[in-house]
């Protein structure tokens, strides 16, 4: 059994984790499962969204597994998720955006991963009232950062088979910040002559990507560019409710959906588990649970091969434990 922190978070959270557990067990997938809290319910209990007995519990057991979580708005807190990827050092956010079965999309075969830098950027948290009525929002890019999400990229490309990574910047624009986090990732770029190495403006990777998806591989970028492309990619293979991600650093390693806690939707049984699913498959993968991940994987691809196994957001009338049930029926 290997421990695993737990967050359910808010929202849809609670919903969708349970019944991510029920397919783990369902698929033999061999967890203990070690409960935290972040979000609302840490307010209630610990005063603070991202309390530190959490914090601690995942130092501790390395890996945790994470529901959404509702950051209280105009209450003095900062976002909970940019603290705990800053907190851990959770530096490359790894969203992976492939087409599932049966689901009729413009785009078949889009087969690519977001690799966003998570620790600085615009998302460093530096903003400062400079008068009133004038704001200024720093965006950080230290040569260090770009070095490890770069290098973070060729590495995934080259454990995965992948054979292409894009640097995506802006750096006509902002000659020094992503002049030299470009910079940077050429020479990162030297060390893998294996792998192609591409680089574009984020603009004109939105127009490639919305006109053809399939053209891509392995994307890197910083934080905010990152945050938007990777919702982006996600819509091209069917959305939110689909996709699975991980924050990943060089001790730690926290697996949550792209999705957040869906206020619109929340204790109504309605929510789409796949991307939590997919997520904690993610996890397996990452702790050595091999057979259990493909299992899911596989279980989740079949299900959906079955135009009548979808939940609202794809347009179906299933709820959250109907979905759960037909995965499970699926996992061989
Ligand atoms: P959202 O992702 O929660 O919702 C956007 C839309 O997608 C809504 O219509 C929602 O119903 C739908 N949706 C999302 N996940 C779904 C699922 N699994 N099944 C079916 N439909 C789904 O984004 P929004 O509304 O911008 O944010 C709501 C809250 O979530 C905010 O408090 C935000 O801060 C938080 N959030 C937390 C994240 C995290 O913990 N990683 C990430 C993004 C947002
Ligand atoms: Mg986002």
């Amino acid at each position: 059994m290997t421990p695993v922190v737990m967050i359910a978070g808010d929202g849809i959270g609670p919903e969708v984790m349970a019944a991510t557990r029920q397919v783990l067990h369902a698929a033999g997938a061999r967890i203990d499962w070690i409960e935290a809290y972040a979000g609302l319910g840490a307010v209630e209990r610990f005063g603070d969204p991202l309390p530190r007995e959490t914090l601690d519990l995942i130092r501790k057991h390395r890996v945790a597994l994470k529901g959404p979580c509702t950051t209280p708005v105009g209450k003095g807190f900062r976002s909970i998720n940019v603290r705990l990827r800053q907190e851990l050092q959770l530096f490359a956010s790894v969203r992976p955006a492939k087409s599932l079965p049966g689901l009729q999309l413009p785009y078949d075969h889009v087969d690519l991963v977001v690799i966003r830098e998570n620790t600085e950027g615009l998302y460093a948290g530096l903003e400062h009232v400079v008068i009133p009525g004038v704001i200024e929002s720093l965006r950080i890019v230290t040569r260090s950062a770009a070095d490890r999400i770069v290098r973070h990229a060729f590495e995934l490309a080259r454990v995965q088979g992948r054979a292409r990574v894009t640097l995506c910047h802006k750096a006509e624009v902002l000659p020094l910040s992503d002049g030299l986090f470009r910079d940077t990732g050429r020479q990162v770029a030297d060390d893998y002559p294996f792998i192609s190495f591409q680089e574009m403006h984020i603009d004109r990777l939105c127009l490639e990507l919305a006109m053809d998806p399939t053209r891509f591989d392995v994307l890197v970028m910083e934080n905010l560019f990152g945050d938007v492309i990777s919702d982006l990619c996600a819509g091209l293979v069917g959305g939110l409710g689909l996709v699975p991600g991980a924050n990943i650093g060089g001790r730690h390693a926290v697996f949550e959906a792209v999705h957040g806690s869906a206020p619109d939707i929340a204790g109504k049984g309605l929510a789409n588990p796949i991307a939590l699913i997919r997520s904690a498959a993610m996890m397996l993968e990452h702790i050595g649970q091999r057979t259990a991940a493909g299992t899911i994987e596989n279980a989740v691809r079949r299900t959906l091969h079955d135009p009548n196994n979808r939940t609202g957001d794809l347009g179906g009338k299933l709820g959250t434990a109907a979905i759960t049930e037909k995965i499970i029926e699926n996992l061989e």
